[in-house]
């Protein structure tokens, strides 16, 4: 018998899957139509994507570009920012151009628009998937109401070497949550592309960025295909799954190919495995970069690009100037410039466009619904759940509202460091400074001390390679000699009854093209905390980064530590609140900060290996580990504390052996076992103790995040069926193998309990 509710079910999946291709057809005719009266050099245009710099400045190269999209040869525009400037590009295509065929506006809005939230890696240690959302559809109705109708995020790349600087950019090191934290962004940015809030997702770097070599930007990746499914590839598909109208290939070599010229990777993988049906941007001058890779000359990289299955040539113009010659030298086919140009059509129509070209450009909504009270206010709140507390010896944090707090450091009124790395179009003026946020929170009952203590970085010339201005960013070095403000904070330390030092990187350290090898706080910086520790004053490590960074030392010797990243616009504000305990840290770690940057790449999921390290026992040799360190992190995946406390039950499975459709109940009862109410986020791990092939020593399955006030219990459960244990073999076959597994639930991925099941085929 099938139950009522089932088969109501399955005529809503049938009703809306026939709709659908009622709307898909219609799609398909009105692109047809329009196809056929494109001329060659029209079909082309469309898979242009110029550098638009600001075309409304009338120097010579916009006006350039003004004549491009009149003569159709421009596909889309990007980082554009006002709603007047974009109309007025607009306004060219659909007014002056022979087939009036809109453009496509794209931008960097990473992790929101003028409003900001923290950067991305920060927004993952939330572990709150509705606030992630929730903040893409801010982002998505700021951008759409400044003329935005497609923004290139988001950014899914796994990344386990935190010396690479765009670490930031991503969600971290778990293919899990990674792909989870995908599929809300695209959510959170698409909707159901009904409204003018929604724009365009794009997924980049597809594919594997993040595994760059030594952790150097635009390095060569070369894995195997069981790693690249079963560790990388998943959040990319997750965010495709989940309905994202476009991909961005990545700039790196994939095991040989470049990504944006690899036909296994863009047709093979992402249309043919995947059934993606979006278009795909190259990243910037990503066609051109094929001919330093060592793929050729222009026409040929950009031949077999188009031929891998790339759909838009991100500023390199190699499409343009290319194709029609390669076409007449049959090096590339008319079905493939087709196949190109309709996709990006399709994206036009999908978003509305050719029924309104204006649709993202109203005046009204830039005025009104930017950077409201209401956005910032929610990216305070989003801010303070990102917030890791690595430390906090003595019950240091929080601090009172009373007394004298010496706030140092050489960032804490900077207002264009708080929004973080690709902020493209954030308010800068208006964000909130830590200084200023501290200020707000304790009006008039506490005294403030301020001083730098010291600059970011003692060499003037490796700080200005640091600071470089780009994306808004602009540190202004004290030309005080080092003795002179060391002393200014330490005689401030000595007046006060709480030292809070900001300190760490800068926004600029972070990013595209800001790798790192040293990845400690600058030495200078490290001698000021030492120096105010010296003072005997209790000392509060607020830490600003983008990446994990090597604490051992900061970790041994300081009793507070709260991380931070680059909270957003409101970040001065949100810092206060988790200060002063308004608000309670519930953040937890993305990724694994290793104890030194030898121990890079260090992934809580790694394999146990022939010789595994013998935890908790001398160091014993011939097995796998350092003669100077061990293999444990310093803070490991999913760690981070609370001004309260959490204490966790035994794991109590429902059954110890199941049968393959059978579901396995996992509960475990948690106590807040503290003063306040406090947030937990309770985390699944499983373990496949055999396999045909070897597997990590755990992978996450699950996660949830609860409130709890002080002394409340909660019975938390995860639902494991044999979905939960597949994973490609060396065969590449998604499948479950039957034998013993752990079931491992705890705070973090290595304070677990674990229990264990035998399931069966
Ligand atoms: C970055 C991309 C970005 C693009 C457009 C590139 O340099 O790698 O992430 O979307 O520029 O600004």
């Amino acid at each position: 018998m099938i139950k009522k509710s089932t088969l109501v079910l399955f005529v809503f999946i049938s009703c809306s899957a026939f709709a659908q291709k009622a709307v898909d057809t219609k799609m398909q005719l009105y692109v047809t139509n329009l196809m056929k009266k494109m001329t060659l050099e029209e079909k082309i245009g469309q898979l242009n994507l110029p550098g638009s710099g600001d075309i409304t400045t009338g120097q010579s190269s916009s006006s350039d570009i003004g004549k491009k999209i009149k003569d159709g040869h421009v596909g889309g525009l990007f980082n554009i920012k006002s709603v007047a400037k974009i109309k007025a590009v607009q306004k060219i295509a659909v007014e002056e151009s022979r087939l009036k065929i809109p453009l496509l506006i794209g931008m960097d809005v990473i992790h929101g628009y003028e409003t900001t939230f923290p950067i991305p890696l920060g927004l993952s240690c939330s572990w709150d998937l509705k606030l992630i959302e929730r903040s893409a559809q801010i982002a998505a109705t700021e951008a759409s109401a400044d003329g935005i109708c497609w923004t290139f995020s988001p950014m899914v790349d796994i990344a386990r070497d935190p010396r690479w600087g765009r670490i930031a950019e991503g969600s971290g090191e778990d293919a899990y949550l990674g792909g989870q934290v995908a599929k809300a962004m695209v959510r959170g940015y698409q909707g159901d592309f009904s409204k003018n809030t929604n724009i365009m997702a794009c997924v980049k770097h597809y594919a594997l960025y993040g595994a760059a070599e030594a952790g150097r930007d635009y390095n060569t990746t070369d894995m195997s295909l069981q790693r690249m499914y079963n560790e990388y590839l998943p959040p990319y598909k997750a965010a495709f799954d989940a309905g994202a109208g476009s991909a961005m290939a990545s700039f790196n070599d994939v095991n040989g190919i470049p990504a944006t010229g690899n036909k296994w990777l863009m047709t093979d993988v992402l249309r043919k495995q995947w059934g993606f049906k979006g278009f795909v941007v190259t990243d910037y001058t990503g066609i051109n970069e094929m001919v330093e890779h060592g793929m050729g000359n222009l026409q040929q990289v950009a031949a077999l690009a188009l031929n891998a299955g790339i759909d838009m040539d991100m500023v390199g113009e190699g499409f343009l100037l290319t194709l029609k010659k390669s076409l007449s030298e049959n090096k590339v086919t008319l079905q493939q410039i087709d196949k190109a140009c309709r996709l990006i059509l399709e994206a036009k129509y999908k978003l509305g466009l050719f029924e309104n070209p204006y649709k993202y450009c109203d005046e009204k909504r830039a005025a009104s619904e930017i950077f409201t009270a209401k956005n910032r206010q929610e990216a305070r709140a989003i801010a303070t759940q990102t917030f890791v507390l690595l430390k906090n010896k003595d019950h240091v944090l929080p601090i009172k509202k009373t007394g004298t707090i010496a706030l140092v450091g050489p960032l804490i009124d900077n207002k264009n460091n708080m929004p973080g790395t690709w902020s493209v179009a954030a308010n800068f003026e208006k964000s909130v400074t830590i200084l200023q946020g501290l200020k707000n929170a304790v009006g008039d009952q506490a005294t403030i001390l301020t001083a730098r203590g010291c600059n970011l970085i003692a060499d003037k010339k490796v700080e200005d390679r640091h600071t470089n201005p780009h994306n808004g960013g602009s540190y202004v070095r004290d030309n005080r000699s080092d003795a002179d403000m060391l002393n200014e904070a330490i005689a401030n330390a000595n007046k006060a009854d709480v030292v809070v030092a900001v300190l760490g990187e800068a926004a600029e350290f972070n990013g595209e093209s800001s790798s790192r090898s040293n990845i400690e706080i600058p030495q200078i910086q490290k001698d000021l905390l030492a120096a105010l520790l010296k003072t005997g004053k209790p000392v509060v490590l607020v830490l600003l980064t983008g990446r994990p960074l090597a604490l051992t030392w900061e970790q041994e010797n300081v009793p507070a530590i709260l991380n931070v990243w680059f909270a957003g616009s409101e970040a001065g504000d949100a810092i206060a609140d988790v200060l002063f305990g308004d608000v309670n840290p519930s953040g937890k770690l993305t990724t694994t900060w290793p104890q030194n940057v030898g121990q890079v790449p260090l992934y809580y999921n790694h394999k146990n290996t022939g010789r595994p390290e013998s935890i908790g026992k001398n160091f014993e040799k011939f097995r796998t580990n350092y003669l100077d360190v061990t293999n444990q992190p310093l803070y490991p995946f999913g760690f981070g504390l609370s001004y309260t406390s959490f204490s966790y039950g035994d794991v109590k499975l429902s059954s110890n052996n199941l049968k393959a459709n059978e579901t396995l109940t996992a509960s475990v009862t948690i106590t807040n076992t503290g003063l306040v109410a406090g947030k937990e986020t309770v985390q699944l791990y499983i373990r496949d103790l055999v396999g045909s092939s070897t597997r990590p020593v755990k992978e996450l399955k699950g996660f949830k995040k609860i409130d709890l006030l002080a002394g409340e219990s909660k019975t938390v459960s995860f639902s494991i069926t044999t979905d939960d244990l597949k994973f490609y073999n060396n065969h590449l076959i998604f499948d479950w193998e039957a034998g013993e597994f752990e079931i491992m639930v705890g705070p973090d991925s290595k304070n677990i309990k674990t229990e264990k099941v035998q399931w069966v085929k």
